[in-house]
C-alpha cells in the first residue's frame, strides 16, 4: 500500500482519533452477534497505546440518519472494547460535545476513549467540513482504520483528514496488501465466484473481474437473469428483466476476454420463502412455474468444485443461495469447504459471504476475509475509496 500507516508517525504522548468501522450485528437484546470488527481493530489500536499514544476512537453504528437513539448506542462497543483490551474503554456520551472534550482532554498516554455513534449527526453523512473540523480539534494525528466505511466520504471517515496528519491503521493496510495483492498479481488460475441477488449491484465488479480472472463463476438469484436472458423460464425466481441485455452483454465479453464464464447447470428450487418449504433439484432451463430458484445443484456444486480445486488464486464474494435456511446453503457451504481444502491464496469478500463462511466455521482456513461488505466490493471493482484517498502518501 502506497499510503502512510501510524508506523510512519511518531505516536508517542499525541492524541490520536482513530476511525474505526465498528458497525457490527446485534440481537434483540443488544448483544453482539458478531465481534469480527473489533478485533480486527485491535492490532491498531493496541500498537497505539503501546506507542504511548492517547487514543479517542470512533465509528458508526448502524443507519440513525442523524438522531440520537439508544439502540445504535455505542455502550456494547465500549464494553466488548474494555473485555477485548484489558483495559477501560470510557465511553462519551456525545461525539464532538462537553463530554467527548472533557474525556479527550484529561487522556493519559496509553489510554482509550470512544466516542458516541457519529452518525448521531446528520452533518456526518454530508461530510460536513465544520463537523471535520470540530472532530479533528479533539487530537493532533488522525488515523483512519476504517476499512469496511471506506467507500463512505463521511466527516469522519474522509473530511477530518483535511485538519489533521492522516495515516492508515494496520487492518485497512491489511485489507489493501491481500485483495491489491490478489488482483495485480494473482498466482494462476484465478478465479472468482460472484453471488447474490441481483446482476445490476455486480455490474461493476463483473465487468472489473473479467479484465483480470481466468474463469469467472456465477451463483446466487443473479444467475436467473443470466438463464432468462438465454430463454430459459425462471419460474417464481429473483429476476431482473431490465438487465437481459446486459447479461448477454457480459456473456459475450467473457469470451472475447477468453475467460471460462461458469453459470450454474442446475438448482435446487423451492415452492414458498420459507425455511421447510417443498423443494426438488432441476436443470436450470426446466424451472417449473410457480418455483423459486433457492440454491446450486449438486452437479453445478461439483463442476465448481473442479475448477476450484485447479486455482491458485480465488475471490469470493456474495453466497452461492438462500444461505439463511439450511436445505438451500449447501451450494454455499459446499464451496466454503473446497476453499478450505484447497492449495491457493482464498480472499473472502465480506458482507454475506463473510457470514456464510462464519456459519460454516470456516473462518481461520481462508487466507482472508475482508471486514468490508460495500467497501470490498468497491475495491474490487477497481473504484477508489475516499477513506484511503485522503490519507497521506508514502
Ligand atoms: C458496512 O457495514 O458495510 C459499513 O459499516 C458501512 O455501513 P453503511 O452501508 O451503513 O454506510
Amino acid at each position: 500500500m502506497n499510503k502512510k500507516t501510524v508506523r510512519d508517525i511518531d505516536v508517542k504522548g499525541k492524541k490520536v482519533l482513530v476511525r474505526c468501522d465498528f458497525n457490527v450485528p446485534q440481537d434483540e437484546n443488544g448483544n453482539i452477534t458478531d465481534t469480527r470488527r473489533i478485533v480486527s481493530s485491535l492490532p491498531t489500536i493496541k500498537y497505539l497505546l503501546e506507542n504511548g499514544a492517547k487514543v479517542i476512537l470512533c465509528s458508526h453504528l448502524g443507519r440513525p440518519k442523524g438522531e440520537v437513539k439508544r439502540e445504535f448506542s455505542l455502550a456494547p462497543v465500549a464494553k466488548e472494547l474494555s473485555k477485548e483490551l484489558g483495559i477501560e474503554v470510557k465511553l462519551a456520551s456525545d461525539i464532538i460535545g462537553e463530554s467527548a472534550k472533557s474525556l479527550a482532554a484529561n487522556l493519559k498516554e496509553g489510554e482509550v476513549i470512544l466516542l458516541e455513534n457519529v452518525r448521531f449527526d446528520a452533518r456526518e453523512e454530508k461530510n460536513d467540513p465544520e463537523m471535520a473540523k470540530e472532530l479533528a480539534s479533539l487530537a493532533e494525528i488522525y488515523v483512519n482504520d476504517a476499512f469496511g466505511t471506506s467507500h463512505r466520504a463521511h466527516a469522519s471517515t474522509a473530511g477530518v483528514a483535511d485538519y489533521l496528519p492522516a495515516v492508515s491503521g494496520f487492518l485497512i493496510e491489511k485489507e489493501i496488501d491481500f485483495m491489491g495483492n490478489a488482483l495485480e498479481n494473482p498466482a494462476r488460475p484465478f478465479v472468482a465466484i460472484l453471488g447474490g441477488k441481483k446482476v445490476s449491484d455486480k455490474i461493476g465488479v463483473i465487468n472489473s473481474l473479467l479484465e483480470k480472472v481466468d474463469t469467472l463463476m456465477i451463483g446466487g438469484a443473479m444467475a436467473y437473469t443470466f438463464f432468462k436472458a438465454q430463454g430459459f423460464e425462471v419460474g417464481n425466481s429473483i429476476c431482473e428483466l431490465d438487465k437481459l441485455d446486459l447479461a448477454l452483454e457480459l456473456i459475450e465479453k467473457a469470451k472475447k476476454k477468453n475467460v471460462k464464464f461458469m453459470l450454474p447447470v442446475d438448482n435446487k428450487i423451492g415452492k414458498e420463502f420459507k425455511e421447510d418449504t417443498e423443494s426438488k433439484i432441476v436443470k436450470c432451463s426446466e424451472i417449473p412455474e410457480g418455483w423459486e430458484g433457492y440454491d446450486i445443484g449438486p452437479e453445478t456444486i461439483k463442476a465448481y468444485q473442479e475448477e476450484l480445486k485447479k486455482a491458485k488464486t480465488i475471490v469470493w464474494n456474495g453466497p452461492l443461495g438462500l444461505f439463511e435456511f439450511d436445505q438451500f446453503a449447501i451450494g454455499t457451504n459446499e464451496i466454503a469447504k473446497t476453499l478450505a481444502e484447497v492449495d491457493a491464496v482464498t480472499i473472502i469478500g465480506g458482507g454475506d459471504s463473510a457470514a456464510a463462511i462464519e456459519k460454516a466455521g470456516l473462518a481461520d482456513k481462508m487466507t482472508h476475509i475482508s471486514t468490508g461488505g460495500g467497501a470490498s466490493l468497491e475495491f474490487l471493482e477497481g473504484k477508489k475509496l475516499p477513506g484511503i484517498e485522503c490519507l497521506q502518501d508514502k
